[in-house]
């Protein structure tokens, strides 16, 4: 796709959003609905790049999965009902995707091939290959099952006991779905707290999983039973405008049905610290995943420190957390998120390159990023380089500059947010 030229200098962002459903629920919903027994339905499904990826693959598998406009109806059959694949099981950009899916299949007694894009051929699987062979799955890939192609022969899975060497929601499901076809309790230490929605959806699916004080405990041989799920807006979609209305004069902006999962959250207990006028108007009491309407209004800011048991709170919300940071008086630190470094792109490369391309004080540090407020934004060509929240944050430090500003690779966007574009319109 060309160069997409971005809005510039706007005075004033007002209305009222609905965010498009959060990502990591979705991509979980159509795993879990495979491997209950019955028909799961999903209601507020994210259409978005990575999630099809995940229908896709499970398709593959054999697990008829219907879509029209708002619904998606998933017909599983228990673990039991996934079948061996002709095909190459192709996950795109998504991370979630594949590593979830490979705690799937090492219970699974079949071949699976796997691969994704160019971005995924990058990002390490080592921390999911290692113990899943660990519980007795079979699997190789290029440097010895570090990255895709990746194939993998399931079976009969051993129980395990492992301390996560980072703090991974996606290795830590991937752990746990193993485990739900493992012989006895498995047990997972985490040494943070990371995303719980895989733990949320066992429940939600009638079986049990324990969590005390980050030991995680499940057992094999459960039985799911399918569900209505209805999944609440991405708190993930909902920073770029959260930051936005805090940054852009004159703003007021009310973020509908946002989910507010507490492992979520990091983003508004950072904005409230740095002094957003950020509220909460109505939670919703739903056990399976809390949710909430949020106002933001333009915000008098200043720097904060950013680090911890925070991090994984708020990890893919740190390039938008960055924006807002030049706009804010002061420093700001952001500290042990080396994490960042194998997302989608190493993200405190590209964070940092493409926002000095537009005029911010910012510099990068081993585990993260030094940013100098306050500083006005000017203009220039910049990149998403193929990484969906790089392309939204560089869209939303647009709205600030003075000067023209180009984007290359706006088209990655669409991998979490494909309505990203006429959703900022409308509040224009
Ligand atoms: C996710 C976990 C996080 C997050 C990713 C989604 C998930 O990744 O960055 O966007 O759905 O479990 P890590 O597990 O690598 O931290």
């Amino acid at each position: 796709m060309a160069l997409l030229t971005l809005k510039t200098n706007i005075k004033k962002l007002s209305g009222e959003l609905s965010v498009p459903g959060d990502k990591s629920i979705s991509h979980r919903s159509v795993m879990f609905g495979s491997i209950a027994h019955g028909q799961t339905r999903v209601t507020n499904f994210l259409p978005g790049d990575d999630c099809l990826s995940t229908i896709s693959c499970f398709r593959k598998l054999g697990v008829m999965i219907e879509e029209n406009e708002n619904e998606l109806f998933i017909n599983g059959n228990g673990f039991s009902g996934l079948k061996e694949s002709n095909e190459i099981l192709d996950v795109g950009n998504s991370g979630t995707t594949i590593r979830l899916l490979l705690g799937i299949l090492a219970g699974r007694p079949f071949f699976s091939s796997l691969i994704g894009d160019h971005s995924i051929g990058k990002r390490p699987m080592t921390r999911v290959t290692a113990p899943l062979a660990k519980m007795g799955a079979v699997i190789d890939g290029r440097e010895n099952g570090s990255f895709t192609p990746i194939s993998i022969r399931g079976g009969k899975l051993s129980p395990i006991q492992y301390e996560l060497p980072v703090a991974s929601a996606q290795v830590k499901s991937a752990l746990i779905l193993a485990g739900l076809q493992a012989e006895g309790v498995s047990t997972i230490i985490e040494p943070a707290a990371t995303r719980d929605h895989t733990e949320r959806m066992i429940r939600k699916f009638g079986g049990e999983i324990q969590n005390e004080n980050g030991v995680i405990t499940v057992s094999g041989g459960q039985r799911l039973t399918a569900q209505s799920i209805h999944v609440p807006g991405d708190i993930s979609s909902a920073a770029f405008f959260l930051v936005a209305g805090a940054i852009i004069p004159n703003s007021e902006i009310v973020l509908k049905n946002v989910g507010l999962n507490p492992t979520r959250t990091g983003i508004i207990e950072v904005m409230r610290q740095m002094g957003a006028k950020i509220e909460i108007i109505s939670m919703g009491d739903d056990s399976f995943e809390p949710v909430g309407d949020i106002v933001i209004k333009t915000s008098n800011l200043k720097g904060t420190v950013i680090e911890g048991e925070l991090i994984p709170k708020l990890i893919d919300e740190i390039p938008i957390i960055a924006l807002l940071a030049t706009q804010a008086e002061g420093d700001t630190l952001i500290k042990d998120a080396e994490e960042l470094k194998v997302k989608e792109t190493n993200r405190i490369d590209t964070v940092v390159n493409e926002l000095k391309k537009l005029g911010a004080s910012i510099e990068a540090t081993d585990d993260g990023m030094i940013i100098r407020g306050k500083t006005a934004l000017t203009g220039g060509t910049v990149s998403s380089h193929g990484d969906h929240r790089i392309g939204m944050m560089l869209s939303i430090a647009a709205l600030l500059c003075e000067n023209e500003v180009s984007l290359d690779e706006p088209e990655a966007i669409s991998v979490s947010y494909p309505n990203f574009f006429s959703h900022l319109d409308s509040l224009i």
